[in-house]
């Protein structure tokens, strides 16, 4: 990828990572993007580096604009290794001595990454740092992603570097979203949804924290994916509804089978709560990416899991499943449990003790079929889905 001058004076140095498909976790069909910033000014600052493996294509893109000696400092946003993978390599280069401007807790964390000695600069929330016409300002935005992680405002140029916020895992040869426009939201969603719904409610306090400031924002440029030119304010409004974990009349029956028993009575569950009128998408999980279904809870209303028991306990896609959902904790949900068994039947009370620990209410008492379910029993499904529906709609 060439370096795109963004504005007068300021370039996006990162690499597309085209053939990732699983970011710790996290499928990603469209790759991604790790990007980096050069400022120009009497300093030269650069904001973040890459993961490792791409630190030549890194240090080549910024060989375009300047050479690499030439830059005075590295401001690192945030400690995570695809930002910082190639950080050793880049201040090598660079000048080891070099001033490495991170957050306090950025020091502590990159000192236990690299154990090499780097003239660290650790910054305070609000501090301030002139490259020459231009000025930094540091934001602290703890957990969003990592207990490091910090914003860089540059007021002259009204643009916020924002690390993992605001992100979206694609690579392209788009670069801003108004080259991509609307295409680029569900991207934007799904890395809402599998990266920082468990800091939901930080992420509130960080919005209104950064209205209070009545910082102007003109560009958002996150550390993956397109830069927020067109229109900021769409991307902040979206952090908003979905940190407040806004839901829609919407439900989700999240199942694996063995011999086909849990699925038929997935499939008749998700037709009594369609027959509500509540949007409804049965998901198996051989099918359907963890993620993927994070993605969709995101803005569901209703959680309904199934599981055949298999040793006395959980199908394992469930197990991995429940234990995905439980660290992003959803909030503001509804759910139930069903599942089909032969002798022991553990599985349903098993994802009822596990959504109760997530916050899911349980509007229906678990439903357990034993072996496989006959006409009356699917028309039994299917009443209960009504009622789960009712209970979206309620
Ligand atoms: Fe893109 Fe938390 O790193």
């Amino acid at each position: 990828m060439k370096p795109i001058e963004i504005t007068p004076g300021i370039y996006d140095v990162g690499v597309n990572d085209w053939n990732i498909s699983d970011f710790h976790g996290y499928s990603t069909p469209f790759g991604t993007s790790y990007n980096a910033y050069l400022v120009l000014d009497e300093k030269i600052a650069l904001i973040d580096t890459v993961k490792s493996g791409f630190a030549d294509e890194l240090l080549y893109n910024i060989s375009k604009v300047v050479d690499p000696k030439k830059i005075d400092l590295v401001i690192s946003n945030h400690t995570e290794m695809d930002h910082s993978g190639s950080l050793a390599r880049v201040m090598h280069r660079i000048g080891e001595d070099k001033p490495l401007y991170c957050s306090k807790m950025g020091e502590k964390n990159l000192q236990r990454h690299f154990h090499r000695k780097l003239n660290y600069q650790p910054v305070a929330n609000g501090q301030e740092l002139t490259i020459g016409r231009r000025t930094f300002t540091f934001l602290e935005t703890r957990m969003v992603h990592w207990p490091d992680s910090m914003f860089t405002y540059l007021k002259e140029d009204r643009i916020l570097f924002s690390s993992d916020g605001f992100g979206q895992h694609y690579a392209g040869h788009e670069k801003f979203d108004d080259q991509i426009g609307d295409a680029i939201m569900p991207h934007a969603k799904k890395y809402f949804a599998n990266i920082l719904m468990l800091y939901a409610p930080l992420i509130l306090k960080l919005i209104d924290k950064v209205t209070e400031m009545g910082l102007g924002i003109d560009m958002i440029c996150p550390d993956h994916g397109v830069i927020w030119r067109k229109n900021a304010s769409r991307i902040i409004d979206a952090y908003g509804r979905w940190s407040r974990q806004e839901s829609k009349p919407k439900a989700l029956v999240i199942y694996d089978t063995m011999w086909h028993s849990t699925e038929m009575m997935a499939n008749a569950i998700a037709s009594g709560i369609s027959a509500e009128g509540v949007d409804v998408r049965p998901m198996y999980l051989r099918k359907w990416h963890r993620s993927d279904i994070m993605t969709e809870v995101l803005d569901a209303r209703a959680v309904v899991v199934g599981s055949p028991t298999l040793n006395n306990g959980l199908f394992p896609t469930l197990a991995d499943f429940l234990t995905y959902m439980k660290g992003l904790k959803p909030k503001n949900k509804i759910g139930a449990a069903f599942g089909s068994y032969g002798w022991s039947g553990e599985a349903v009370k098993v994802i009822e003790k596990e959504l109760t620990e997530i916050g899911i209410e349980l509007v229906e008492p678990g439903f357990k079929v034993q072996y496989v379910p006959d006409g009356e029993t699917l028309d039994a499904c299917y009443e209960y889905g009504q009622k789960i529906g009712r209970a979206v709609n309620g």
